[in-house]
C-alpha cells in the first residue's frame, strides 16, 4: 500500500529557513523518518516537494489509483489553493493535513486552510513529529 507525501512551497528549505519556527530538521531527515515509519507500519511511502502549484496539482492528479492515501503540507499554498483542494476532492483516498508551526497562533492570513475542508484530520503545531503522527493515522485509515 502506497501512500503519496507531499509538502509544498519553501519546505525544500527545511531546517534552513527561519529555524525558529520551523526547527532544524531537514526535508530529507522528515522524508528519511516518515519513510522508515511507513515501511514498520507496512506501507511504502512517496515523497514529492514542489514550489508550484500546478506541478502539486499534478502530483496529486497522478496519485489517484495509485497511493491510498495523501498526507500533505500545502505551506502558503494552504492559504489561498482552491486548485489543490480541488485535486484533492478528485481524489478517492483519506487525506491528512500536516502544518509543522501553530497556524492558529500566527498572522490571521494563516488561520484558514482551504484543504482543511477536505482533510480527514489536521496536525497544526508539532514541529516536524507531526507528520510522523500522521503517517500513524494514515496506517490506520487506510488499513480500515
Ligand atoms: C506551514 C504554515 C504556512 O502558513 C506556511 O506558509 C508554510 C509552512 C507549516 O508547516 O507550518 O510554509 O504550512
Amino acid at each position: 500500500t502506497q501512500i503519496l507525501l507531499l509538502n509544498g512551497p519553501n519546505l525544500n528549505l527545511l531546517g534552513l529557513r527561519e529555524p525558529e519556527i520551523y526547527g532544524h530538521e531537514t526535508l530529507a531527515d522528515v522524508v528519511s523518518a516518515c519513510s522508515e515509519l511507513a515501511s514498520e507500519l507496512g506501507l511504502s511511502l512517496r515523497a514529492e516537494q514542489s514550489n508550484h502549484e500546478g506541478v502539486l496539482v499534478d502530483l496529486i492528479q497522478a496519485a489517484r489509483g495509485v497511493a491510498a492515501g495523501i498526507i500533505i503540507n500545502p505551506a502558503a499554498y494552504s492559504h489561498s489553493s482552491v486548485a489543490i483542494l480541488d485535486a484533492l476532492n478528485a481524489f478517492a483516498g483519506p487525506v491528512l493535513e500536516v502544518h509543522i508551526s501553530n497556524i492558529h497562533k500566527r498572522e490571521a492570513f494563516r488561520h484558514h486552510s482551504f484543504v482543511s475542508a477536505r482533510a480527514e484530520g489536521v496536525i497544526a503545531g508539532f514541529g516536524t513529529e507531526g507528520y510522523l503522527l500522521a503517517v500513524r493515522r494514515m496506517a490506520s485509515l487506510v488499513a480500515k
